[in-house]
């Protein structure tokens, strides 16, 4: 055979396994004590140790108190010294890319698509599950109703909207009715294939800002990121060792899930779970939560 052809061969090949793995919707993150944490057989929990890398932190540490604030241990401070416009730029050419993307059906009947939007350097990044009505019309993450609230969890804690990062881990608005983008409560969950062939993007996102922890917000996100968990309740408010399944990650992250706004805009007495699953997550990033007053509007 000649040399070109097996080369060809070899090129096909890679590409081939390349979609498998952009298939495997399987998590790659799960904290130590995950037998316990979801009460899984120990036969399957023993399975799954092989991926998990480390395990849950800050579940047992007190929640620090509002007035006093400690000092953060920051995983990436020793690898916070990538140019700020080298970040920049390569977010706005994945989001152009994103811009440009039909690889799935959502591609073709979105009106824009919604890359995300925030602080390139941000420390702290909140995942959604995909765009809605509100978002589709101007290509901006998290700006309906929805992201009202998440706008008021993120002041609870402390943060601006522009400390953060935020993006979804579909980019194209899932419709019921694709036919009619113009029509209002038109939103559905992203499919598994959907999710699949977009979360390329999201992992490129993740490993460009590179931000010391992640909030997953909602079942959707949660799943995808964490693990193949058959429900959020048993993953939230627990942090996980972030791994992706499409790239290295540049250095560590921690994730954690906890209820997306949506839900808590249905079920207003879910609030204080989410509040102190973000309570554990702001003690681990060493964080107060912001005065009373902010916490208190959610
Ligand atoms: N819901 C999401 O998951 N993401 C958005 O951007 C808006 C609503």
């Amino acid at each position: 055979m000649q040399k070109s052809e097996l080369k060809k061969i070899t090129k096909s090949l890679k590409n081939y396994l390349s979609t498998l793995e952009e298939d495997d919707l399987i998590a790659k993150a799960s904290p130590s004590s995950k037998r316990e944490a979801l009460k899984m057989p120990k036969k399957q929990a023993a399975k799954k140790e092989v991926v998990a890398k480390k395990e849950v932190v800050a579940k047992t540490e007190p929640v620090a108190s509002p007035s006093v604030k400690k000092t953060a241990t920051k995983p990436s401070d020793s690898l916070s010294a990538q140019p700020a416009q080298d970040i920049s730029a390569a977010l706005q050419t994945l989001a152009e890319e994103i811009k440009n993307c039909r690889r799935c059906p959502l591609g073709k009947t979105r009106l824009n698509a919604v890359p995300g939007e925030g602080n390139p350097n941000a420390k702290l990044m909140f995942i959604g599950e995909g765009p809605g009505y509100d978002e589709d019309r101007q290509g901006r993450p998290f700006i309906g109703r929805a992201g009202q609230l998440l706008d008021k969890i993120i002041a609870a804690m402390g943060f601006t909207r522009e400390e953060v990062f935020i993006a979804n881990m579909v980019k194209c608005h899932p419709m019921v009715d694709p036919s009619d983008p113009e029509k209002r409560a038109n939103d559905r969950a992203p499919k598994p294939e959907e999710i699949a062939l977009c979360r390329r993007y999201i992992e490129q996102q993740i490993n460009i800002i590179s931000p010391d922890y992640i909030v997953a917000l909602g079942g959707v996100a949660a799943k995808s990121l964490i693990m193949d968990s058959p429900n959020l309740a048993s993953i939230r408010g627990k942090l996980y060792d972030l791994e992706l399944s499409t790239l290295e990650l540049k250095k560590p992250v921690k994730i954690m899930a906890t209820f997306h706004p949506a839900a808590l805009l249905r079920n207003p007495n879910w609030k204080k779970d989410a509040w102190a699953d973000l309570k554990i997550l702001l003690n681990a990033m060493g964080r107060s939560p912001a005065p009373v007053k902010k916490s208190a509007a959610l």
